[in-house]
């Protein structure tokens, strides 16, 4: 048996929060952030919507374009840093109780911008093992909840929003998920953090006066890092699988930083009309951005069943990932 994205589904808050917006919040300009970063405006979400929420209109989504029935979804994983609720219950509980998914294997993840080929890397291994035949993968965040609006360096680059596959078992090697690459490294944590609200700093008045429960960046060091690995994670999976980048039909990194997508593009040598650009219109939606990504392709016809994709994303911990996925959907 084989794993395959039989679907994929996604949602954007509808408020949207523009450059013009930011310059009105924080001493940025719009000239600025559309030079360094590409992105022009973000989603966020509603005060009384909650990530999993946005989760699980997703994942409507995703479970009617597979073709099958909830009832047949035997795993819910969901990857989120901005999960409903900080311990539990999680927020894969929390969406299959709104999708009326009762009985259920459901848990979270926790790999920051890495989580949704993170999950990827599991529902292979469960598939391909046997014990599991229709996945249910969401990677949803409510960002805005742990920015801090007065961080320039933060605040201009993350957004709101939700993507979801479903993972089925197919016998067909031509609408397979081939290879997953998963890793970190940890010693570079504090490049990446939200500081507080956790067991080292749990939550009290000094935590949140400190603003210790949003997150902090060393941007430019996260910068240059995410560069070379997303780079040199791309040319190692590729080379794993004897395969050159004329063979990728749709490049789908991560969306944090159109400069960062450019250099890998560029140093990859894959047309531009082959790599799929979202960072403008939605920013950084952490593990929901790779997902968006590929729902927006899918539904600009862009993506046709068989094609081969290439994932890569990089992100807090830090983590990074990478993967060859078939489009196995309609
Ligand atoms: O998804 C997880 C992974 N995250 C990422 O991949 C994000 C990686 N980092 C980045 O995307 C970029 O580093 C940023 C967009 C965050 C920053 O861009 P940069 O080109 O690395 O700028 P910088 O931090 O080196 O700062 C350059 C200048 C500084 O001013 P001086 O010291 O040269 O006078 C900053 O103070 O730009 C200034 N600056 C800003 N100016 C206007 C920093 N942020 C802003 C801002 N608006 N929002």
């Amino acid at each position: 048996m084989y794993a395959s994205l039989k679907s994929i589904g996604s949602y954007a808050p509808s408020q949207i929060l523009t450059n013009a917006d930011l310059e009105k919040m924080v001493d940025t300009s719009d000239e600025w952030i559309e030079k360094r970063t590409g992105i022009k405006e973000r989603r966020i979400a509603a005060s009384d919507e909650a990530t999993s929420d946005l989760g699980e209109k997703a994942a409507r989504i995703a479970i009617e374009r597979a073709g099958i029935e909830k009832e047949e979804i035997d795993l819910i994983i969901c990857a989120t840093l901005s999960p409903d609720h900080l311990c539990m219950p999680s927020t894969a509980c929390v969406i299959a109780a709104k999708l009326e998914i009762h009985n259920v294997m459901a848990f979270d993840i926790s790999a920051a911008c890495s989580g949704f080929v993170y999950m990827l890397s599991l529902a292979k291994a469960f598939i391909e093992s046997g014990a599991k035949k229709n996945i249910l993968l969401i990677g949803a965040e409510k960002i805005s909840s742990v920015i801090d609006y007065t961080d320039r360096g933060t605040c201009i680059l993350f957004g709101d929003g939700a993507g979801a596959a479903i993972i089925s078992a197919t016998e067909d090697k031509n609408l397979a998920i081939l290879d997953v690459h998963a890793s970190s490294d940890g010693r570079y944590g504090d490049y990446l953090i939200t500081p507080g609200c956790g067991s080292k700093f749990p939550c009290s008045q000094e935590t949140l006066d400190n603003k210790l429960n949003y997150i902090k960046m060393r941007g430019n060091d996260v910068y240059k890092i995410a560069v070379k690995t997303l780079t040199n994670d791309v040319i190692d999976i590729l080379e794993k699988n004897n395969l050159d980048a004329s063979a990728i039909d749709h490049f789908i990194p991560h969306q944090a930083n159109f400069r960062i997508i450019e250099a890998v593009r560029a140093k990859l040598d894959f047309p531009i009309e082959k790599t799929v650009l979202t960072v403008a219109k939605y920013g950084n939606t952490s593990a929901a951005s790779i997902p968006m990504a590929i729902n927006d392709a899918y539904e600009e016809g862009r993506i046709q069943k068989g094609d081969l994709m290439l994932l890569d994303t990089f992100g807090g911990g830090f983590t990074w990932a990478s993967a060859l996925v078939r489009f196995g959907g309609k």
